[in-house]
């Protein structure tokens, strides 16, 4: 079987095109910037339109840059980032408000309220502690991170929307849900890795929770309809492309890349260095939660594979009038998440905001000009902590400078603060999952940083293995459509991840205690502070 998968990547700070040809080899990537607001402090928003516009372009640009037709292209895959969302009207497809950004805080708030006003009633029997309740039905947590109160948001502080919201009229989505809407021209559906983001689906039943629906006061008709990872998402309507392309698997970006780290058993996990860095680990079939302020979400859900009685095939169950011993098993994969705010980011604010450096791929040999970052700690709370501490109240801060101090200091410490801020999810981790981490995949623009994933090893105390491509992500979500439609095989997913370098920990017991003791009276002292 030939033909080509078209992997469309909607990242934080650009959209993406790769074209995946018949072994999953990336032969072709396009990628344009989109553009992220501030309108005030908190704030995170995006055009919708430009979110659009950008993919359509780059899936346009690099099917001719590749000098291939439409037709070569077998199936659309997508990945995206998580938790934004785009609210619509259902009939003109017109945007009615700008894409809130998963980084955006502006219902901190909100949700300080809701725990608060749950956690009142304490003393009454029938009293619902909706932290709680979030957690067990969820497997997340009552912050501004996830889409719930940011929906929330717009239907409250635009009554109009309310109403038209109530009368059917309006359709709200993740990025994925936004970009098949605008592919297909008209689908309003999801996949189940970015409904599991939204704070309002219930990972264990795999349906939309009507409990937290009425807790954010969100309308569930404008909810979409959740599909498996590997689901039908429609064809491209006509004349958008040469053809007609199907959408045939879609994933969070996170989930897509811990497929495309090949992290398909039990105990496996990889970290992405991004935007953000999202360690997860996969925990095999069964959702368990987290004690220690991590997040438990679907890692994929593969097509509904019917459990059969006695081995027999379908024909022979359908012949002899037997009924299915069970109803379909739904295949779906768990994983243990920790989510850190900024990682990359911390190095895009050393180069726009303190312009430190030119281009982001200079903060290496910036930070080697010096041995070590002194007692300099960089605390990344541009936008508060997330995982493990979880505390949107906090800020940024660099401390324990001198006289002597340079950049080269405060970019080391950048770079510690980023391998710090993951060490402290592996601990939570390890106390969560029954599986210890042997070993570490990475990816994502700075796992190219062999500074950083030379520290990382130090702190973690266990290799760090870097794929010769660290574009997982869009790969990720190709191997799923491949492997659905049979482009790709089991040997196929083995053949695509190959090791480009294994960073073996080499720090001594007592430095990297030190180490660890200068970031942890960091994290204490703003704790304190707040
Ligand atoms: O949860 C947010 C995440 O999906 C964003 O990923 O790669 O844009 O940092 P990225």
């Amino acid at each position: 079987m030939a033909g080509y998968i078209l992997a469309l990547d909607q990242g934080t700070t650009s959209s993406r095109a790769i074209l995946y040809d018949d072994h999953a080899r990336p032969i072709k990537m396009v990628q344009q910037p989109t553009t992220l607001k501030t309108p005030q402090a908190g704030f995170v928003e995006q055009d919708a339109q430009q979110i659009w516009q950008t993919q359509i372009s780059c899936a346009h640009d690099v099917i001719n840059q590749a000098g291939l037709l439409a037709t070569d292209v077998t199936s659309i895959a997508i990945t995206n980032q998580r938790e934004s969302i785009v609210m619509w009207d259902k009939q003109t497809g017109k945007p009615l408000a700008p894409a809130i950004i998963w980084q955006d805080r502006r219902t901190a708030g909100y949700c300080k309220t809701l725990a608060a006003e749950s956690a009142s009633g304490k003393t009454d029997d029938n009293h619902v502690d909706m932290a709680s309740e979030i957690q067990r039905i969820t497997g997340l947590r009552l912050d501004p991170y996830f889409s719930a109160s940011k929906i929330a948001w717009l239907l409250e502080n635009d009554p109009k929307l309310r109403v038209r919201a109530n009368k059917g009229e309006i359709a709200v989505g993740t990025i994925d849900s936004w970009l098949i809407y605008k592919l297909t021209g008209g689908e309003h559906v999801i996949d189940v890795t970015n409904a599991c983001r939204t704070l309002l689906y219930d990972i264990h039943k795999l349906a939309w929770s009507e409990e937290l629906c009425t807790c954010f006061a969100i309308p569930m008709n404008i909810l979409p309809t959740v599909l498996p990872s590997d689901g039908d998402f429609g064809k491209t309507k006509k004349g958008l492309f040469a053809k007609q392309i199907p959408i045939q698997a879609v994933l969070g970006d996170q989930q897509a890349a811990l497929f495309g780290q090949g992290c398909l058993d039990a105990g496996m996990a990889k970290n992405t260095y991004g935007t953000g860095c999202f360690m997860l680990m996969n925990i095999g079939q069964t959702p368990k939660l987290s004690e220690h302020k991590l997040l438990t979400t679907i890692a994929w859900q593969r097509k509904s594979t019917p459990i059969r009685p006695d081995n027999l095939s379908f024909d022979q169950i359908v012949q002899s009038g037997r009924r299915m011993l069970q109803p379909p098993k739904k295949e779906v994969t768990y994983a243990l998440e920790g989510s850190v705010f900024m990682a990359g980011a911390i190095v895009q604010w050393l180069r726009d905001n303190l312009g430190m450096i030119q281009q982001s791929g200079e903060v290496e040999s910036l930070a080697r000009q010096v041995d070590s970052s002194e007692d300099v700690v960089l605390l990344p709370a541009f936008t508060g902590l997330g995982a493990p501490y979880w505390r949107s109240d906090i800020s940024a801060s660099i401390t324990g400078m001198s006289r002597g101090t340079t950049k080269a200091h405060i970019a080391r410490a950048a770079l510690e603060a980023v391998a710090y801020q993951t060490y402290d999810v592996l601990i939570a981790m390890q106390k969560d999952s029954p599986h210890p981490l042997t070993e570490l995949r990475v990816d994502g623009g700075a796992a190219n940083n062999d500074l950083l994933m030379q520290f990382q090893a130090d702190l973690l105390g266990v290799p760090v293995l870097r794929p010769k491509d660290t574009e997982i992500t869009a790969k990720g979500a190709a191997l799923l459509a491949g492997l659905k439609t049979g482009l790709y095989d089991e040997a196929t997913m083995q053949a695509s991840w190959q090791v480009d370098r294994i960073f073996e920990p080499e720090m001594s017991a007592d430095t990297r205690q030190q180490h660890l003791n200068k970031w942890q009276q960091a994290i204490d002292r703003a704790l304190k502070v707040m």
